[in-house]
């Protein structure tokens, strides 16, 4: 049956999302309309790949939490279906939370969500009650259990909480059902939770597989836990993050802890820890396994404590990023954009060894959806060399700027200069290693978007713009000569 809420979400869809079209990113989901924050249930279903969300399809703010739905094949065309649930009942009033999906069986389609419930106590306080329910569908039309929560209080760890208890991510393996679940235990740090299921109806708590042990901020949002290359990885995004260095940096953030899984108490052993994602705009990431193996990572291009400032113009507000490959290369999570890109990649433009010192323009680099490849390297080793410069979605006044400075070996994004009017966190900087004397910097623009991917995936840096689009410039320059090469494509995509 489909609720009144739900109704009134479908039929704001239909009337509203015309208008928002021209205003949209090329490529990059966005919820068409309203506000979206984390991916949900991203997983194949019946030969495509399905994509839900957290939305609020009514304004461009944060509000009672739905989950809009899309599905793609290959990950840059997606199609727009109904929204799949909306909070409608008792247990989920407050919202339908972030979760995962996975297909039964049977064929049907499974999804597992918080369902969210406050209470104002008698000082004011409003008290969360978070458990987590299911509802099953055919890849358009959902229905709660009736037994809905699933997994509440009852099964949750000593000093667990139920007012931080959230975000399960589900998946199949060895003939059983596996979901791992963030919570805050009394200590108020963050722990991930680890259950299974016969049925993926009824669960039992298994473990804690992580917790944070007072470093890594407190809560950890949004886990998910999958092998790859010979180890395991629990992605996590913790709140309340403590600055380490470059690596980390305060607020929101995300990390994932690479190791071992020990199978026997069900429990990661960690071998290292780093942050996914350096840029200014990246959280709550979920994975999926393709058809054909690959791991592949989206999250939400965004930022909890910027996330008041949005252009009021534009009928949306919050963006995925683009699905990204996972790979582990010397211990280190790489990261590399969906391949599927390559197929929407219009006239090729290329360049080899310009000489850059000053401002340098080259013909036909140039655009706001594109697909660029730069390799940097030095000349003949008699100048040294202290900043190398490029300056993109530029024009007389705008510009948003990678800058690498080989002394302390670090890049630094800035959209200081996007046209953005808000005094919020513009600049991020981040080591980078140079391999065999050249740094290789591959940038996926979007009209509202910069995603970095330094020497093939050692490290990405995410970034949301709204400069003009006809601030389509990219400029070159250092205080030395150094060389370049230049591979751009157009993307094609709309
Ligand atoms: C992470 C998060 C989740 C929660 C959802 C609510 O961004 O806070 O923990 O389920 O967003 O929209």
């Amino acid at each position: 049956m489909i609720s009144k809420a739900l109704k009134k979400a479908r039929a704001f869809e239909v009337k509203n999302r015309p208008l928002a079209l021209p205003q949209q990113p090329a490529f990059h989901v966005t919820g068409g309309t309203g506000w979206i924050n984390d991916p949900n249930g991203f997983a194949p279903y019946r030969g495509e790949y399905h994509l839900f969300f957290q939305y609020h399809p009514y304004a461009v703010d944060c509000g009672p939490m739905h989950w809009g739905h899309m599905k793609t094949r290959d990950f840059i065309r997606w199609e727009r279906l109904p929204a799949a649930l909306a909070p409608d009942m008792d247990y989920d009033r407050d919202g339908c939370f972030s979760g995962g999906a996975v297909e039964l069986e049977d064929g049907r389609h499974l999804l597992m969500y918080t369902g969210v419930r406050n209470r104002r106590r008698e000082d004011g306080v409003v008290q969360a009650f978070q458990t987590q329910c299911i509802a099953v569908g055919d890849g358009v039309d959902y229905e709660k259990l009736d037994g809905n929560p699933v997994i509440d209080a009852s099964s949750l760890p000593e000093g667990g909480s139920t007012r931080d208890f959230r975000d399960p991510k589900i998946w199949r393996e060895d003939g059983r059902y596996w979901a791992v679940i963030g919570n805050r235990p009394a200590d108020g740090s963050g722990s991930v939770l680890l259950y299974e299921s016969e049925d993926a109806l009824r669960w039992r708590f298994v473990s804690v597989l992580a917790s944070c042990r007072g470093r890594y901020g407190s809560m950890w949002e949004c886990p998910d836990f999958f092998p790859l290359d010979g180890k395991h990885v629990l992605v996590v995004s913790p709140q309340e993050m403590q600055a380490e260095g470059l690596e980390f940096h305060p607020g929101n953030g995300n990390l994932c802890l690479i190791g071992t899984y020990d199978r026997a108490n069900y429990r990661l052993v960690r071998e290292s820890v780093q942050t996914i994602d350096y840029g200014l705009d990246f959280y709550a990431p979920q994975t999926l396994l393709t058809m054909d193996g690959r791991r592949v990572m989206i999250a939400w291009m965004q930022n909890w404590d910027t996330a008041a400032c949005k252009p009021r113009e534009l009928r949306f507000f919050g963006q995925m990023t683009l699905p990204r490959e996972l790979s582990i290369r010397e211990g280190r999570l790489c990261q590399n954009p969906i391949r599927e890109l390559e197929r929407y990649r219009g006239a090729r433009i290329e360049y080899r060894r310009v000489p850059v010192r000053g401002e340098t323009r080259l013909k036909g680099i140039c655009g706001r959806c594109l697909d660029m490849t730069v390799t940097l390297y030095p000349g003949d080793g008699r100048e040294t060399w202290r900043w190398f410069l490029m300056r993109l979605a530029q024009d007389g006044e705008h510009f948003t700027s990678v800058l690498y400075l080989p002394e302390t070996g670090t890049i630094r994004v800035d959209r200081s200069h996007s046209g953005f009017p808000y005094d919020i966190v513009n600049v991020r900087e981040f080591p980078v290693h140079e391999r065999e004397g050249r740094l290789k910097l591959r940038v996926i623009l979007d009209r509202y978007s910069l995603e970095l991917f330094v020497n093939d995936g050692e490290q990405a840096a995410s970034l949301t713009l709204y400069t003009p689009q006809e601030a389509a410039g990219i400029g070159f320059s250092s205080d030395a000569t150094v060389y370049i090469d230049v591979e751009k494509y157009e993307i094609a995509a709309d």
